[in-house]
């Protein structure tokens, strides 16, 4: 629908005749890889499944990706560092004489730097080790998310593969910190600042997605691999529990603090320290979470942001992971209060109210399906929001698959052929344990008996990434 929009074909597009919808990408999430590997999925999620394979498919083929790929080196004189640049930051060289005369690098050392909140400056995207992240977990979530459905290797031969090059192999590994992140310019800048620990947000995805191999027995996801995963976010965790800059993202009371959480406790749920992820997720509840959502359910520091209905919604998907971390390990928190009485729940319904104005609307979508899923839709009102906004588009949105159960507003009519194609039928043996409790791999061979159903109207599935313009 949001292509409709741009369009403006709006007519055609309730027709149905425009066949590419396209998703965004979610700013973090989790799934829970039991959901996943068990495969019990109702038969309304069909075309979300297709677009999850879709999507797979789609960004496996933009990899690989690794920090050193950039033409930028960092301060260090070292490419395997991560590096980013303040995305809101300008230079003002009205006092470095004649500007023109300036090159691109004379302009990044010598002219101070002054942020100007919400507008993005297009040439910090000269170094994208953000955009590659970001691709990267998802391409790692959604090959993952369709191995779990199809059981084809490819899927986990690729995730396998991402991981090895941005984490593992010597020749492309990014080394465990951020220390160049969000770097300021300008001849006072030129080191990581502790907004740039966001950039590395998405770890949910990448765990979720490693979870699910290795609970899954992904022949894919080797003992090696897993090892050499498990050193380097050990590493790094120590990097985010001891720099400087980590520890001051750590006490950041928006949602650079929620998202801190979520990435922390991800890995170390990762590395398999459970307690380490239940005291980070209690740390977020007993401090931040308390002061984020007012009684009527605004989120007063993001709503003072250049781009209100853009914050609330990402920092309600922050909200949102850090709820399914816990859930994943026992931990139940959707109905905590903040100090004034809310839940995520008071902040979705309050988000949902208002008006998007200029900003995407659909950012906020996937956390109504979630809102939904967690707290249930009794009356119906957040299926009937989904239908009214994002019309027949939200069954196909990858994220109805574990926005569950979630109505579908009567838009699946499931035929005899498509409940007989189930993609249960080709699922990979789910052990639970995880390779310590069984070495069978999954039954690849079954995998090609399970085709997806294609709908006459779903012709086609564009996986587009929001601009990476949320990034302070
Ligand atoms: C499968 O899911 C349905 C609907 O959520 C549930 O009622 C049923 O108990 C589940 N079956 C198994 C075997 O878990
Ligand atoms: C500024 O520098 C450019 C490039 O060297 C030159 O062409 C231009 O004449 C200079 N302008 C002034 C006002 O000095
Ligand atoms: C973990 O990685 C570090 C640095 O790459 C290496 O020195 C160390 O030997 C590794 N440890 C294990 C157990 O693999
Ligand atoms: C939240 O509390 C309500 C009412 O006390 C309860 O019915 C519901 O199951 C709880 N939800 C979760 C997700 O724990």
């Amino acid at each position: 629908m949001a292509a409709c929009a741009l369009l403006a074909l709006g007519a055609l597009c309730a027709a149905a005749v425009l066949p590419v919808h396209s998703f965004t990408s979610y700013a973090n999430d989790f799934v829970n890889p039991h959901y996943m590997l068990a495969g019990n999925f109702s038969q309304s999620t069909t075309r979300a499944q297709q677009s999850i394979i879709s999507a797979a498919e789609q960004l496996a083929a933009k990899g690989p990706w690794s920090v050193t790929f950039k033409n930028i080196t960092p301060p260090s004189g070292d490419l395997h560092d991560y590096m980013s640049w303040a995305p809101y930051s300008w230079p003002d060289c009205s006092k470095a004489g004649n500007t023109t005369a300036l090159t691109q690098e004379q302009i990044w050392t010598t002219c101070p730097y002054v942020t100007r909140d919400g507008q993005f400056n297009p040439d910090a995207r000269l170094v994208n080790d953000v955009g590659s992240f970001s691709d990267l977990a998802d391409a790692v979530f959604y090959n993952a998310l369709a191995w779990a459905l199809d059981g084809q290797a490819s899927h986990a031969a690729s995730v396998a593969s991402s991981i090895q090059t941005w984490f593992i192999e010597p020749k492309t590994a990014m080394n465990p910190n951020l220390n160049y992140a969000q770097m300021a310019r300008g001849p006072d800048g030129q080191t990581g600042s502790h907004e740039g620990v966001l950039d590395l947000k998405c770890m949910a995805k990448i765990v979720s997605g490693i979870l699910i191999l290795w609970e899954g027995n992904a022949p894919q996801w080797t003992m090696e691999l897993d090892t050499q995963m498990k050193n380097w976010t050990t590493q790094y965790i120590g990097w985010l529990e001891n720099a400087d800059i980590a520890i001051q993202e750590a006490k950041a009371a928006n949602n650079h603090g929620t998202f801190y959480y979520n990435q922390l406790a991800a890995l170390q749920i990762l590395v398999g320290d459970l307690d380490g992820a239940r005291g980070t997720l209690e740390r977020y509840y007993k401090n931040q979470f308390l002061s984020q959502i007012s009684a009527n359910g605004d989120q007063p520091l993001e709503s003072a942001r250049t781009r209100p209905y853009h914050y609330r919604a990402y920092n309600l998907a922050a909200m949102i992971t850090n709820a399914r971390l816990a859930a994943y390990i026992d931990y139940d928190t959707w109905n905590l209060t903040t100090s004034a009485g809310a839940t995520v729940q008071s902040a979705l319904n309050f988000a949902m109210q208002q008006s998007p104005g200029h900003e995407t609307a659909s950012e906020l979508y996937s956390n109504v399906a979630a809102v939904a899923a967690a707290y249930g839709d009794a009356n119906g009102k957040y299926a009937a929001f989904l239908l009214q906004h994002d019309g027949s588009s939200y069954v196909e949105d990858p994220a109805f698959l574990w926005d569950q159960p979630l109505s579908d507003s009567g838009l699946v009519r499931v035929t005899p052929a498509a409940s007989s194609a189930s993609p249960a039928a080709a699922k990979p043996s789910a052990a639970g344990g995880g390779k310590s409790g069984s070495e069978v791999p999954p039954k690849d061979s079954g995998a090609a008996s399970w085709h997806p159903v294609r709908l006459g109207f779903f012709r086609g599935f564009v996986f587009a990434t929001v601009p990476l313009i949320h990034l302070l």
